[in-house]
């Protein structure tokens, strides 16, 4: 318990833990198998980089760190059998555990025939005469070692797939580690029958077999030793695994000793379930359907829940990874991760994102649905694009709007926002989706500036082609909205959008930018959420459908947006 007080306080969590050890264990393993990888070099090159290889992992550094990631990480795997909510383990996941469990009985006899041997008796085999062992001598041995390379390497891969996958970017990346997951196995296991074959050829020859065969230092008791050795380690991880299994089933039982909670839902249902029991587990008891993209270990956020009401005692806080995670999505102070909160009182639930999220839902900051978020809406409207249309050929109109609205959407993006929609010749933008109210009003103010310039440029590149420039209104406001997929039941295409007063405000201050025959109405609230001081009264402008005036710097060019807010005063 104190331990993981500490562990808390540090902000180190399990799933740090464990994936530092797991990277630790992988470069061990990808030396290994890179170090069989050369055999289709030569027994030469596979001996000298076994030196360099040894004589890194010898340091006390790495060594340390080695025997450390090791040791974690398989308490972690335990861990994870006696805490691992009751969820649908999906076959990635069954299959990593299943294989990292089975690596301490598959690697015990190469442990002790190697590092306990040299560690108790100083015992040393070069590669050739380990090869010796697994390719002539005892190739029922080698075979076991080749599966202990196939199942270490499967088991590193599944864990990196889980870990990187809900990473932005993942599919980019992820044909060229499809390759180096592929090639490395294949090149290691092709290596070692190649430094195999050459040292059964050296074996032909008595004197090197007599010189070879055997270690001088080996005896019989000796090997008697290594032997009970490799079984000591073998029983203790059986012992310990059950250990875990037997656990995991004496909290199951406290758990329902402990009392039971009633978690309700948005549409009335009611699922009661032991104390200790997730939110999340308490949706799949009551088969109710709930995201859950990486399966309850807290890393998507697609569980997260806003919960409205305890009628005993307060929520446990968030953990630290949990908090981490609830930080990252700027989650308000109701909103938490089902798969992580364990309700000790009564409690009302609203799961915020759609039970159908994948995993473009999961890589996507903020949420993909029904949250509330601060956020600068942007609408930009071509100007005259009707009368255009009546004294040019479709195709030239659509050019031009194009053009148009690339250079918008260019702007937009340069300055970090998201083009969310296109509305005929116009375009929604959002900023805020992934960074703090004050960036996202910057953010804003800086596109409407990068606008100005884009069109600007724009139309002296087609001065030729157009009677009159393109001209264009931009409305800008600052607000909670609300984020979400929005329609699409019957296409199955749904929008993910924003929705509420920042939006409606920013489409009717761009219509405003007509009456006011200025290109951008930008309001208070972005200029406030930015840190930028006042230093002129703003417009009142009154909106179409709006109770009260909406206060908002009117710019005659909107490339002024950005300058007249530092004019005005310095970001706090
Ligand atoms: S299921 Fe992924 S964070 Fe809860």
């Amino acid at each position: 318990m104190l331990s993981m007080t500490v562990l808390r306080r540090a902000r180190i969590t399990v799933r740090g833990l464990r994936l530092a050890s797991g990277l630790v264990l992988l470069a061990y393993v990808s030396g290994h198998l890179l170090n069989h990888a050369l055999g289709n070099v030569s027994l030469g090159a596979m001996e000298a980089a076994l030196g360099w290889i040894s004589w890194f992992w010898g340091l006390p550094g790495p060594g340390w760190a080695l025997y450390g990631a090791l040791a974690v990480h398989l308490a972690l795997a335990l861990w994870a059998i006696y805490e691992r909510p009751r969820y649908r383990w999906t076959l990635p996941e069954t299959l990593q555990l299943a294989l990292g469990l089975s690596l301490p009985f598959l690697l015990a006899g190469h442990v002790t025939s190697t590092r306990l041997a040299y560690e108790l008796f100083g015992d040393t085999r070069s590669y050739a005469q380990q090869l010796y062992l697994y390719w002539v001598a005892a190739p029922d041995v080698g075979a076991q070692q080749a599966l202990t390379i196939v199942v270490a390497w499967t088991h590193a891969c599944i864990g990196l797939h889980l870990w990187l996958r809900l990473k932005r970017g993942f599919a980019t990346y992820a044909p060229l580690l499809l390759c180096v997951a592929v090639l490395v196995p294949v090149l290691s296991l092709l290596g070692f029958a190649q430094g195999g074959r050459a040292v059964a050829a050296l074996a032909a020859d008595e004197g090197w077999r007599l010189a070879n065969a055997a270690l001088p230092t080996a005896t019989i008791q000796h090997g008697a030793e290594l032997d009970r050795r490799e079984s000591l380690i073998r029983w203790t991880i059986a012992a310990a695994f059950l250990l875990a299994v037997a656990a995991r089933g004496v909290r199951r039982l406290l758990e329902g000793w402990r009392g039971l909670v009633r978690v309700t839902y948005p549409d009335g249902r009611a699922v009661r379930v032991p104390r200790g029991t997730t939110v999340l587990e308490a949706s799949r008891i009551g088969r109710i359907a709930h995201a859950g993209v990486c399966g309850g270990k807290g890393r998507c956020s697609t569980c997260r829940v806003r919960v409205f009401g305890e009628s005993r005692g307060p929520l446990p806080k968030p953990g630290a990874a949990e908090q981490a995670v609830l930080d990252r999505i700027g989650a308000g102070p109701q909103v938490r991760l089902a798969c992580q909160l364990r309700p000790t009182a009564n409690l009302q639930v609203a799961p915020l994102v759609s039970p159908h999220a994948g995993l473009r839902t999961a890589r996507r900051v903020p949420s993909a649905s029904g949250e509330e978020r601060f956020v600068v809406a942007m609408f930009v409207d071509m100007r005259g694009s009707t009368r255009f249309a009546e004294t040019h050929l479709p195709f030239d109109t659509v050019f031009v709007i194009n053009r148009f609205l690339d250079a918008v959407a260019q702007a937009v993006q340069a300055s970090g926002g998201v083009p969310n929609q296109f509305l005929g010749d116009g375009l929604l933008a959002l900023f805020g989706l992934e960074a703090e109210p004050r960036i996202a009003a910057e953010q804003a103010l800086a596109a409407v500036s990068a606008i100005g310039r884009g069109v600007a440029a724009l139309n002296i590149l087609m001065a030729g082609e157009l009677a009159e420039p393109i001209r264009f209104g931009i409305g800008v406001h600052a607000g909670t909205a609300i984020l979400g997929e929005i329609g699409g039941r019957a296409t199955g295409r749904p929008v993910f959008t924003a929705i509420g007063d920042p939006v409606n405000v920013a489409a009717r201050l761009q219509s405003a930018t007509k009456r006011f025959g200025v290109e951008a109405l930008i309001s208070d609230a972005v200029y406030g959420a930015a840190g930028v001081a006042a230093a002129t009264p703003p417009e009142q402008v009154t909106l179409d459908g709006r109770e009260g005036a909406v206060a908002a710097r009117a710019l005659a060019r909107a490339e002024d947006a950005a300058a007249a807010g530092s004019r005005l005063g310095t970001p706090g």
